[in-house]
Protein backbone atom coordinates (compact mmCIF):
# COMPACT_ATOMS: atom_id res chain seq x y z
CA UNK A 1 0.00 0.00 0.00
CA UNK A 2 2.44 2.12 1.12
CA UNK A 3 4.58 1.63 -2.08
CA UNK A 4 1.19 1.82 -4.55
CA UNK A 5 1.56 5.34 -2.55
CA UNK A 6 4.66 6.27 -3.35
CA UNK A 7 4.43 5.10 -7.15
CA UNK A 8 1.33 7.39 -7.17
CA UNK A 9 2.79 10.30 -5.98
CA UNK A 10 6.61 9.93 -8.21
CA UNK A 11 4.40 9.14 -11.17
CA UNK A 12 2.02 12.48 -10.63
CA UNK A 13 5.41 14.31 -9.67
CA UNK A 14 6.78 12.80 -13.33
CA UNK A 15 3.48 14.32 -15.08
CA UNK A 16 3.40 17.29 -13.93
CA UNK A 17 7.22 17.80 -15.02
CA UNK A 18 6.55 16.43 -18.48
CA UNK A 19 2.97 17.95 -18.96
CA UNK A 20 5.24 21.64 -17.69
CA UNK A 21 7.27 21.13 -20.73
CA UNK A 22 4.27 21.72 -22.95
CA UNK A 23 4.17 18.92 -25.36
CA UNK A 24 1.26 18.96 -27.92
CA UNK A 25 -0.80 16.24 -29.59
CA UNK A 26 -0.43 15.80 -33.51
CA UNK A 27 -2.90 14.24 -35.09
CA UNK A 28 -2.18 10.99 -35.00
CA UNK A 29 -0.58 8.78 -35.80
CA UNK A 30 2.79 11.32 -36.18
CA UNK A 31 0.89 13.50 -38.64
CA UNK A 32 2.36 12.08 -41.69
CA UNK A 33 2.82 14.08 -44.58
CA UNK A 34 0.24 13.15 -47.61
CA UNK A 35 1.32 11.03 -50.16
CA UNK A 36 3.19 8.20 -48.04
CA UNK A 37 4.97 6.16 -50.72
CA UNK A 38 3.98 2.79 -48.82
CA UNK A 39 0.93 2.43 -50.78
CA UNK A 40 0.41 0.01 -53.84
CA UNK A 41 0.69 1.55 -56.79
CA UNK A 42 -2.52 1.85 -59.11
CA UNK A 43 -2.83 -1.65 -60.86
CA UNK A 44 -2.36 -1.23 -64.57
CA UNK A 45 -5.98 -1.04 -65.43
CA UNK A 46 -6.65 2.03 -63.80
CA UNK A 47 -8.23 4.46 -66.23
CA UNK A 48 -6.49 7.89 -65.47
CA UNK A 49 -9.75 9.74 -66.73
CA UNK A 50 -12.31 7.95 -64.69
CA UNK A 51 -11.02 9.43 -60.85
CA UNK A 52 -10.72 12.52 -59.98
CA UNK A 53 -13.87 14.20 -61.72
CA UNK A 54 -13.64 18.17 -60.55
CA UNK A 55 -14.18 18.21 -57.28
CA UNK A 56 -15.94 21.26 -56.27
CA UNK A 57 -14.94 22.25 -52.92
CA UNK A 58 -18.06 21.55 -51.04
CA UNK A 59 -16.46 20.18 -47.77
CA UNK A 60 -17.20 22.05 -44.77
CA UNK A 61 -14.23 24.11 -43.02
CA UNK A 62 -11.43 21.71 -41.64
CA UNK A 63 -12.39 21.10 -37.72
CA UNK A 64 -9.60 20.07 -36.97
CA UNK A 65 -7.42 22.58 -35.02
CA UNK A 66 -3.32 22.25 -35.41
CA UNK A 67 -3.16 22.19 -31.48
CA UNK A 68 -5.61 20.61 -29.20
CA UNK A 69 -8.23 22.15 -27.75
CA UNK A 70 -7.99 23.87 -24.47
CA UNK A 71 -10.81 20.54 -23.47
CA UNK A 72 -11.83 21.35 -20.08
CA UNK A 73 -10.78 19.37 -17.57
CA UNK A 74 -13.04 16.21 -17.47
CA UNK A 75 -14.97 16.36 -14.18
CA UNK A 76 -15.27 13.13 -12.34
CA UNK A 77 -18.87 12.33 -13.38
CA UNK A 78 -21.43 12.30 -10.47
CA UNK A 79 -23.28 8.66 -10.30
CA UNK A 80 -26.08 8.43 -12.44
CA UNK A 81 -29.13 10.46 -10.56
CA UNK A 82 -31.74 7.32 -11.79
CA UNK A 83 -29.57 4.30 -11.64
CA UNK A 84 -28.03 2.32 -8.48
CA UNK A 85 -24.28 2.56 -7.36
CA UNK A 86 -21.94 2.10 -9.81
CA UNK A 87 -21.31 -1.58 -10.62
CA UNK A 88 -19.06 -3.98 -12.24
CA UNK A 89 -20.47 -5.87 -14.66
CA UNK A 90 -22.47 -9.20 -13.09
CA UNK A 91 -21.06 -12.32 -15.03
CA UNK A 92 -22.43 -12.81 -18.00
CA UNK A 93 -24.73 -15.81 -18.55
CA UNK A 94 -25.70 -17.92 -21.42
CA UNK A 95 -27.50 -14.76 -22.95
CA UNK A 96 -28.40 -15.26 -26.80
CA UNK A 97 -26.89 -13.49 -29.22
CA UNK A 98 -28.20 -10.25 -30.05
CA UNK A 99 -30.71 -11.39 -33.46
CA UNK A 100 -31.38 -14.38 -35.03
CA UNK A 101 -28.53 -14.33 -37.32
CA UNK A 102 -25.89 -17.65 -36.74
CA UNK A 103 -22.47 -17.03 -36.18
CA UNK A 104 -20.87 -15.84 -39.79
CA UNK A 105 -19.54 -19.43 -40.45
CA UNK A 106 -19.57 -22.50 -39.31
CA UNK A 107 -16.20 -22.46 -38.06
CA UNK A 108 -15.54 -21.76 -34.25
CA UNK A 109 -15.14 -17.75 -33.28
CA UNK A 110 -11.13 -17.75 -32.59
CA UNK A 111 -12.00 -16.96 -28.61
CA UNK A 112 -14.89 -17.88 -26.88
CA UNK A 113 -15.24 -14.97 -23.98
CA UNK A 114 -14.88 -16.23 -20.59
CA UNK A 115 -17.36 -14.88 -18.01
CA UNK A 116 -16.92 -11.38 -16.96
CA UNK A 117 -16.04 -11.19 -13.74
CA UNK A 118 -15.15 -7.94 -11.86
CA UNK A 119 -11.43 -8.16 -12.62
CA UNK A 120 -10.98 -10.23 -16.00
CA UNK A 121 -7.89 -11.52 -15.99
CA UNK A 122 -5.13 -10.52 -18.57
CA UNK A 123 -5.62 -12.22 -21.57
CA UNK A 124 -3.71 -11.64 -24.75
CA UNK A 125 -3.81 -14.23 -27.54
CA UNK A 126 -0.33 -14.35 -29.93
CA UNK A 127 -0.70 -12.17 -32.55
CA UNK A 128 1.23 -13.90 -35.38
CA UNK A 129 1.89 -10.60 -37.32
CA UNK A 130 2.34 -10.63 -40.65
CA UNK A 131 4.15 -8.30 -42.35
CA UNK A 132 5.07 -5.93 -41.51
CA UNK A 133 4.92 -7.32 -38.07
CA UNK A 134 2.32 -5.30 -35.76
CA UNK A 135 4.21 -3.86 -32.75
CA UNK A 136 3.06 -5.58 -29.68
CA UNK A 137 2.78 -3.90 -26.47
CA UNK A 138 4.83 -5.62 -24.08
CA UNK A 139 3.07 -8.39 -21.81
CA UNK A 140 1.53 -6.57 -19.15
CA UNK A 141 3.94 -5.43 -16.72
CA UNK A 142 4.47 -5.39 -13.00
CA UNK A 143 2.91 -2.83 -11.83
CA UNK A 144 -0.10 -3.03 -9.89
CA UNK A 145 -3.57 -3.65 -10.83
CA UNK A 146 -5.49 -1.10 -12.66
CA UNK A 147 -8.24 0.12 -10.19
CA UNK A 148 -11.45 -1.15 -11.03
CA UNK A 149 -15.13 0.36 -10.74
CA UNK A 150 -16.50 -0.80 -7.46
CA UNK A 151 -17.78 -4.37 -7.13
CA UNK A 152 -21.72 -5.13 -7.75
CA UNK A 153 -23.91 -4.54 -5.45
CA UNK A 154 -27.39 -4.85 -6.75
CA UNK A 155 -28.74 -5.99 -10.42
CA UNK A 156 -28.26 -3.43 -13.21
CA UNK A 157 -31.75 -2.07 -14.64
CA UNK A 158 -33.02 -4.37 -17.09
CA UNK A 159 -34.01 -2.30 -21.05
CA UNK A 160 -35.41 -3.11 -23.75
CA UNK A 161 -33.18 -3.21 -26.92
CA UNK A 162 -32.98 -0.40 -29.27
CA UNK A 163 -35.69 -0.61 -32.37
CA UNK A 164 -34.21 -1.80 -35.43
CA UNK A 165 -32.73 1.03 -37.31
CA UNK A 166 -35.17 2.04 -40.75
CA UNK A 167 -33.30 -0.05 -43.66
CA UNK A 168 -32.15 3.17 -46.28
CA UNK A 169 -33.76 2.24 -49.76
CA UNK A 170 -32.47 0.61 -52.05
CA UNK A 171 -30.56 -1.82 -49.48
CA UNK A 172 -32.15 -4.92 -48.44
CA UNK A 173 -30.94 -8.09 -45.94
CA UNK A 174 -29.70 -11.11 -48.03
CA UNK A 175 -29.62 -8.59 -51.02
CA UNK A 176 -26.44 -10.90 -52.80
CA UNK A 177 -28.71 -14.27 -52.10
CA UNK A 178 -29.56 -14.84 -55.82
CA UNK A 179 -27.30 -13.28 -57.59
CA UNK A 180 -24.08 -14.45 -55.38
CA UNK A 181 -25.40 -16.63 -52.70
CA UNK A 182 -22.18 -17.41 -51.25
CA UNK A 183 -20.67 -13.95 -50.72
CA UNK A 184 -21.54 -13.36 -47.05
CA UNK A 185 -19.95 -16.72 -46.36
CA UNK A 186 -16.53 -15.73 -48.49
CA UNK A 187 -16.25 -12.48 -46.82
CA UNK A 188 -16.93 -14.08 -43.43
CA UNK A 189 -14.12 -17.17 -44.17
CA UNK A 190 -11.72 -14.47 -45.34
CA UNK A 191 -12.09 -12.26 -42.50
CA UNK A 192 -12.16 -15.15 -40.01
CA UNK A 193 -8.73 -16.07 -41.35
CA UNK A 194 -7.57 -12.78 -41.66
CA UNK A 195 -8.66 -12.18 -37.65
CA UNK A 196 -7.40 -15.64 -36.13
CA UNK A 197 -3.98 -14.51 -37.65
CA UNK A 198 -3.83 -11.03 -36.11
CA UNK A 199 -6.75 -9.75 -34.04
CA UNK A 200 -5.92 -6.19 -34.33
CA UNK A 201 -6.71 -6.91 -38.18
CA UNK A 202 -10.06 -7.11 -37.00
CA UNK A 203 -9.98 -3.63 -35.27
CA UNK A 204 -8.54 -2.56 -38.32
CA UNK A 205 -11.82 -3.56 -40.25
CA UNK A 206 -13.97 -1.78 -37.59
CA UNK A 207 -12.26 1.15 -38.20
CA UNK A 208 -12.30 1.26 -41.91
CA UNK A 209 -16.25 0.64 -41.86
CA UNK A 210 -16.32 3.80 -39.60
CA UNK A 211 -13.82 6.40 -42.00
CA UNK A 212 -15.59 4.79 -44.80
CA UNK A 213 -19.14 5.96 -43.70
CA UNK A 214 -18.62 10.00 -42.69
CA UNK A 215 -16.34 10.53 -45.76
CA UNK A 216 -18.93 10.73 -49.06
CA UNK A 217 -20.72 8.30 -47.46
CA UNK A 218 -20.77 4.26 -47.13
CA UNK A 219 -18.74 4.15 -50.60
CA UNK A 220 -15.73 2.46 -50.31
CA UNK A 221 -14.23 5.95 -50.86
CA UNK A 222 -11.31 4.90 -48.20
CA UNK A 223 -9.96 2.21 -50.65
CA UNK A 224 -9.46 3.91 -53.67
CA UNK A 225 -5.36 4.15 -54.72
CA UNK A 226 -3.73 6.98 -55.79
CA UNK A 227 -3.79 8.00 -59.43
CA UNK A 228 -1.88 10.49 -61.63
CA UNK A 229 -5.63 11.95 -61.82
CA UNK A 230 -6.53 11.80 -58.27
CA UNK A 231 -2.98 11.94 -56.13
CA UNK A 232 -4.86 12.47 -53.24
CA UNK A 233 -7.13 10.32 -52.08
CA UNK A 234 -8.87 9.41 -48.62
CA UNK A 235 -6.65 6.98 -48.00
CA UNK A 236 -3.50 8.89 -47.77
CA UNK A 237 -5.95 11.45 -45.53
CA UNK A 238 -3.87 12.26 -42.74
CA UNK A 239 -6.57 10.17 -40.54
CA UNK A 240 -6.07 6.96 -42.43
CA UNK A 241 -2.48 7.60 -43.67
CA UNK A 242 -0.79 5.68 -42.04
CA UNK A 243 -2.99 3.94 -39.69
CA UNK A 244 -5.21 2.50 -41.54
CA UNK A 245 -4.75 -1.26 -41.69
CA UNK A 246 -6.90 -4.05 -43.66
CA UNK A 247 -6.93 -2.90 -47.63
CA UNK A 248 -5.40 -6.21 -48.19
CA UNK A 249 -8.20 -8.05 -46.45
CA UNK A 250 -10.77 -6.54 -48.81
CA UNK A 251 -8.53 -6.95 -51.50
CA UNK A 252 -8.76 -11.04 -50.76
CA UNK A 253 -12.35 -10.94 -50.68
CA UNK A 254 -12.70 -9.18 -53.36
CA UNK A 255 -10.58 -11.22 -55.53
CA UNK A 256 -12.43 -14.85 -54.38
CA UNK A 257 -15.90 -12.57 -55.22
CA UNK A 258 -15.27 -11.72 -58.75
CA UNK A 259 -13.92 -15.33 -59.20
CA UNK A 260 -17.38 -16.75 -57.82
CA UNK A 261 -19.48 -14.00 -59.12
CA UNK A 262 -17.91 -11.21 -61.04
CA UNK A 263 -19.20 -7.95 -61.08
CA UNK A 264 -21.52 -8.34 -58.47
CA UNK A 265 -20.84 -7.35 -54.72
CA UNK A 266 -19.84 -3.83 -54.49
CA UNK A 267 -16.49 -2.94 -52.12
CA UNK A 268 -19.01 -0.62 -50.23
CA UNK A 269 -20.88 -4.03 -48.85
CA UNK A 270 -17.50 -5.86 -48.73
CA UNK A 271 -16.30 -3.31 -46.27
CA UNK A 272 -19.33 -3.07 -44.31
CA UNK A 273 -19.75 -7.33 -44.09
CA UNK A 274 -16.49 -7.23 -43.16
CA UNK A 275 -16.76 -5.42 -39.83
CA UNK A 276 -19.77 -7.19 -39.23
CA UNK A 277 -17.91 -10.47 -39.18
CA UNK A 278 -14.66 -9.04 -37.37
CA UNK A 279 -17.09 -7.89 -34.89
CA UNK A 280 -18.92 -11.01 -34.75
CA UNK A 281 -15.47 -13.03 -34.24
CA UNK A 282 -13.85 -10.36 -31.82
CA UNK A 283 -16.89 -11.04 -29.82
CA UNK A 284 -16.29 -14.70 -29.79
CA UNK A 285 -20.33 -14.32 -31.27
CA UNK A 286 -21.57 -12.54 -29.22
CA UNK A 287 -22.58 -9.39 -31.72
CA UNK A 288 -23.70 -10.35 -34.70
CA UNK A 289 -26.42 -9.13 -36.45
CA UNK A 290 -28.26 -8.91 -39.95
CA UNK A 291 -26.76 -6.12 -42.50
CA UNK A 292 -28.75 -4.61 -45.81
CA UNK A 293 -26.99 -4.68 -48.31
CA UNK A 294 -26.78 -3.49 -51.85
CA UNK A 295 -24.59 0.12 -51.87
CA UNK A 296 -23.08 0.95 -54.43
CA UNK A 297 -19.32 2.47 -55.14
CA UNK A 298 -18.92 6.13 -55.38
CA UNK A 299 -16.34 7.54 -57.51
CA UNK A 300 -15.20 10.53 -55.63
CA UNK A 301 -12.38 10.06 -53.22
CA UNK A 302 -10.32 13.00 -51.72
CA UNK A 303 -7.94 12.90 -49.11
CA UNK A 304 -8.93 16.92 -48.14
CA UNK A 305 -12.49 15.51 -46.77
CA UNK A 306 -11.24 13.11 -44.19
CA UNK A 307 -10.18 15.89 -41.80
CA UNK A 308 -13.66 17.82 -42.47
CA UNK A 309 -15.47 14.96 -41.60
CA UNK A 310 -13.34 12.51 -38.83
CA UNK A 311 -13.28 13.80 -35.63
CA UNK A 312 -9.51 13.80 -34.14
CA UNK A 313 -8.96 12.22 -31.28
CA UNK A 314 -8.44 15.54 -29.00
CA UNK A 315 -12.10 16.55 -30.20
CA UNK A 316 -14.18 17.87 -27.01
CA UNK A 317 -17.43 16.04 -25.96
CA UNK A 318 -19.41 18.87 -27.50
CA UNK A 319 -17.45 18.44 -31.02
CA UNK A 320 -17.94 15.19 -30.76
CA UNK A 321 -21.03 14.99 -30.72
CA UNK A 322 -22.06 17.30 -33.31
CA UNK A 323 -19.27 15.55 -35.42
CA UNK A 324 -21.89 12.33 -34.89
CA UNK A 325 -25.21 14.25 -35.27
CA UNK A 326 -24.05 15.74 -38.69
CA UNK A 327 -24.05 12.31 -39.59
CA UNK A 328 -27.31 11.48 -38.57
CA UNK A 329 -25.71 9.69 -35.17
CA UNK A 330 -26.76 10.71 -31.70
CA UNK A 331 -25.34 10.63 -28.34
CA UNK A 332 -25.69 7.46 -27.67
CA UNK A 333 -24.43 6.27 -30.80
CA UNK A 334 -21.05 7.47 -30.22
CA UNK A 335 -20.98 6.60 -26.75
CA UNK A 336 -22.08 2.88 -28.08
CA UNK A 337 -19.98 3.13 -31.39
CA UNK A 338 -16.78 4.06 -29.30
CA UNK A 339 -16.82 0.83 -27.39
CA UNK A 340 -15.25 -0.38 -30.46
CA UNK A 341 -11.54 0.61 -29.02
CA UNK A 342 -12.08 -2.13 -26.88
CA UNK A 343 -10.28 -4.03 -29.66
CA UNK A 344 -6.81 -3.23 -31.65
CA UNK A 345 -4.36 -0.53 -31.15
CA UNK A 346 -3.20 2.68 -31.26
CA UNK A 347 -0.23 4.55 -32.17
CA UNK A 348 2.13 6.54 -29.74
CA UNK A 349 1.22 9.55 -31.46
CA UNK A 350 -2.43 9.40 -31.34
CA UNK A 351 -2.21 9.25 -27.12
CA UNK A 352 0.51 12.03 -26.01
CA UNK A 353 -1.97 13.42 -24.59
CA UNK A 354 -2.56 10.71 -22.16
CA UNK A 355 0.96 10.40 -21.86
CA UNK A 356 1.73 13.83 -20.00
CA UNK A 357 -1.56 13.15 -17.79
CA UNK A 358 -2.96 15.93 -16.40
CA UNK A 359 -4.74 15.89 -13.21
CA UNK A 360 -5.16 12.29 -11.61
CA UNK A 361 -9.22 12.83 -12.58
CA UNK A 362 -8.24 12.44 -16.11
CA UNK A 363 -5.94 10.25 -16.65
CA UNK A 364 -5.12 7.50 -14.10
CA UNK A 365 -1.31 7.44 -13.17
CA UNK A 366 -0.71 3.73 -13.69
CA UNK A 367 -2.06 4.20 -17.60
CA UNK A 368 -0.11 7.85 -17.63
CA UNK A 369 3.46 5.35 -16.77
CA UNK A 370 2.46 2.52 -18.78
CA UNK A 371 2.17 4.67 -22.21
CA UNK A 372 5.73 6.63 -20.99
CA UNK A 373 7.44 3.30 -20.74
CA UNK A 374 5.82 1.70 -23.60
CA UNK A 375 5.93 5.16 -25.89
CA UNK A 376 8.86 7.37 -26.82
CA UNK A 377 8.59 10.53 -25.31
CA UNK A 378 8.35 12.45 -28.81
CA UNK A 379 6.66 9.73 -31.36
CA UNK A 380 7.11 10.45 -34.85
CA UNK A 381 6.83 8.68 -38.16
CA UNK A 382 10.05 6.74 -37.49
CA UNK A 383 9.30 5.50 -33.92
CA UNK A 384 5.92 5.64 -33.08
CA UNK A 385 4.83 2.00 -31.72
CA UNK A 386 1.69 0.87 -31.78
CA UNK A 387 -0.11 0.05 -28.32
CA UNK A 388 -3.32 -1.78 -27.52
CA UNK A 389 -6.65 0.36 -26.85
CA UNK A 390 -7.90 -2.17 -24.17
CA UNK A 391 -5.10 -3.63 -22.12
CA UNK A 392 -6.89 -5.51 -19.73
CA UNK A 393 -8.63 -7.46 -22.99
CA UNK A 394 -7.29 -6.20 -25.79
CA UNK A 395 -8.40 -8.77 -28.66
CA UNK A 396 -12.04 -9.33 -27.08
CA UNK A 397 -14.69 -7.17 -28.11
CA UNK A 398 -16.49 -6.67 -24.96
CA UNK A 399 -17.65 -3.87 -22.82
CA UNK A 400 -14.09 -3.45 -20.41
CA UNK A 401 -13.86 -0.74 -22.83
CA UNK A 402 -16.43 1.19 -20.09
CA UNK A 403 -14.75 0.04 -16.93
CA UNK A 404 -11.76 1.57 -18.50
CA UNK A 405 -13.09 5.17 -18.98
CA UNK A 406 -14.39 4.56 -15.63
CA UNK A 407 -10.88 4.39 -14.07
CA UNK A 408 -9.68 7.04 -16.61
CA UNK A 409 -7.63 4.04 -18.61
CA UNK A 410 -8.28 4.69 -21.70
CA UNK A 411 -6.27 6.20 -24.88
CA UNK A 412 -7.79 8.66 -26.02
CA UNK A 413 -8.74 12.54 -24.79
CA UNK A 414 -11.89 11.41 -26.96
CA UNK A 415 -13.07 8.07 -25.19
CA UNK A 416 -11.94 10.36 -21.69
CA UNK A 417 -14.25 12.76 -22.77
CA UNK A 418 -17.45 10.47 -22.58
CA UNK A 419 -17.32 11.33 -18.74
CA UNK A 420 -17.48 15.29 -19.35
CA UNK A 421 -21.61 15.33 -19.13
CA UNK A 422 -23.91 13.40 -16.83
CA UNK A 423 -25.76 12.07 -20.09
CA UNK A 424 -22.66 10.31 -21.41
CA UNK A 425 -21.51 9.12 -18.36
CA UNK A 426 -24.85 7.59 -17.45
CA UNK A 427 -24.58 5.99 -20.94
CA UNK A 428 -20.39 4.89 -19.71
CA UNK A 429 -22.28 3.29 -16.81
CA UNK A 430 -24.84 1.65 -18.00
CA UNK A 431 -22.78 0.07 -20.81
CA UNK A 432 -19.90 -1.21 -18.35
CA UNK A 433 -22.17 -3.18 -15.84
CA UNK A 434 -25.01 -4.45 -18.69
CA UNK A 435 -22.92 -5.73 -21.37
CA UNK A 436 -26.19 -7.12 -23.23
CA UNK A 437 -27.36 -3.67 -23.53
CA UNK A 438 -23.88 -2.61 -24.72
CA UNK A 439 -23.61 -5.62 -27.22
CA UNK A 440 -27.09 -5.08 -28.84
CA UNK A 441 -26.82 -1.00 -28.94
CA UNK A 442 -23.16 -1.59 -30.51
CA UNK A 443 -24.75 -3.98 -33.58
CA UNK A 444 -28.01 -1.34 -33.96
CA UNK A 445 -25.12 1.17 -33.77
CA UNK A 446 -23.57 -0.20 -36.23
CA UNK A 447 -26.30 -1.29 -38.70
CA UNK A 448 -27.60 2.43 -38.68
CA UNK A 449 -23.67 3.98 -39.56
CA UNK A 450 -23.78 1.71 -42.50
CA UNK A 451 -26.85 3.30 -43.82
CA UNK A 452 -25.36 6.69 -43.71
CA UNK A 453 -25.22 8.56 -47.35
CA UNK A 454 -25.61 5.13 -49.68
CA UNK A 455 -25.19 5.28 -52.87
CA UNK A 456 -27.49 2.98 -54.63
CA UNK A 457 -28.25 2.58 -58.45
CA UNK A 458 -26.95 4.68 -60.76
CA UNK A 459 -25.43 6.82 -58.26
CA UNK A 460 -22.35 4.36 -57.98
CA UNK A 461 -20.81 1.09 -59.43
CA UNK A 462 -19.80 -2.20 -58.77
CA UNK A 463 -16.24 -1.72 -58.70
CA UNK A 464 -13.86 -4.56 -60.63
CA UNK A 465 -11.04 -3.80 -58.31
CA UNK A 466 -11.45 -2.39 -55.00
CA UNK A 467 -8.39 0.28 -55.01
CA UNK A 468 -9.87 1.74 -59.09
CA UNK A 469 -13.22 2.71 -60.27
CA UNK A 470 -14.47 0.81 -63.40
CA UNK A 471 -12.98 2.62 -66.60
CA UNK A 472 -15.28 5.17 -67.71
C1 LIG B 1 -15.68 8.98 -31.40
C2 LIG B 1 -14.77 9.40 -32.21
C3 LIG B 1 -13.55 8.61 -32.53
C4 LIG B 1 -12.29 9.04 -32.50
C5 LIG B 1 -11.82 10.43 -32.14
C6 LIG B 1 -11.45 7.93 -32.84
C7 LIG B 1 -10.08 7.98 -32.95
C8 LIG B 1 -9.27 6.88 -33.09
C9 LIG B 1 -7.84 6.93 -33.10
C10 LIG B 1 -7.00 8.17 -33.00
C11 LIG B 1 -7.40 5.66 -33.20
C12 LIG B 1 -5.96 5.19 -33.20
C13 LIG B 1 -5.40 5.20 -34.60
C14 LIG B 1 -3.94 4.86 -34.57
O1 LIG B 1 -3.21 5.62 -33.95
O2 LIG B 1 -3.53 3.85 -35.17
C15 LIG B 1 -8.54 4.81 -33.27
C16 LIG B 1 -8.48 3.44 -33.38
C17 LIG B 1 -9.59 2.66 -33.56
N1 LIG B 1 -10.89 3.09 -33.70
FE1 LIG B 1 -11.56 4.95 -33.33
N2 LIG B 1 -12.23 6.84 -33.07
C18 LIG B 1 -13.52 7.20 -32.90
C19 LIG B 1 -14.63 6.42 -33.12
C20 LIG B 1 -14.58 5.13 -33.57
C21 LIG B 1 -15.70 4.37 -34.08
C22 LIG B 1 -17.11 4.93 -34.24
C23 LIG B 1 -15.24 3.15 -34.39
C24 LIG B 1 -15.98 1.97 -34.99
C25 LIG B 1 -17.24 1.73 -34.81
C26 LIG B 1 -13.84 3.12 -34.07
C27 LIG B 1 -13.03 2.02 -34.17
C28 LIG B 1 -11.67 2.01 -33.91
C29 LIG B 1 -10.87 0.81 -33.86
C30 LIG B 1 -11.38 -0.62 -33.97
C31 LIG B 1 -9.56 1.23 -33.67
C32 LIG B 1 -8.32 0.32 -33.63
C33 LIG B 1 -7.80 0.22 -35.08
C34 LIG B 1 -6.60 -0.67 -35.28
O3 LIG B 1 -6.20 -1.37 -34.37
O4 LIG B 1 -6.06 -0.68 -36.40
N3 LIG B 1 -13.46 4.34 -33.62
N4 LIG B 1 -9.68 5.57 -33.21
Amino acid sequence: MAKLAVFIVVSFLVAVAVAAQGGKEAYPPSATPQGSPSLSPPPPSASPTSQGTPLPSASPPIQAPTTPSPSPPIQTPPPPSASPPIQAPPPQSASPPIQSRPPPSPSPPIQAPPPQSASPPIQSPPQPSPSPPVQTPPPPSPSPPVQAPPPPSSSPPMQAPPPPPPVPAGLTVGFYKQSCPRAEEIISEVVRKATTLNPGMGGGLIRMAFHDCFVQGCDASILLDPTPTNPQPEKLGIPNNPSMRGYEVIDAAKSQLESACPGVVSCADIVQLAARDATAFLSGGRITYTLPAGRRDGHVSRAGDTLAHLPPPFFTLPQLISNFAAKGLDADDLVVLSGAHSVGHAHCSSCTGRMTSRTFDDVNPLLAARLRRQCPARPGPSNDPRVAQDFVTPDRMDNQYYRNVMSRNVLLDSDAALLASDQTSKMVYLNAYNAQRWEQRFAAAMVKMAGIEVKTGATGEVRRNCRVVNSS
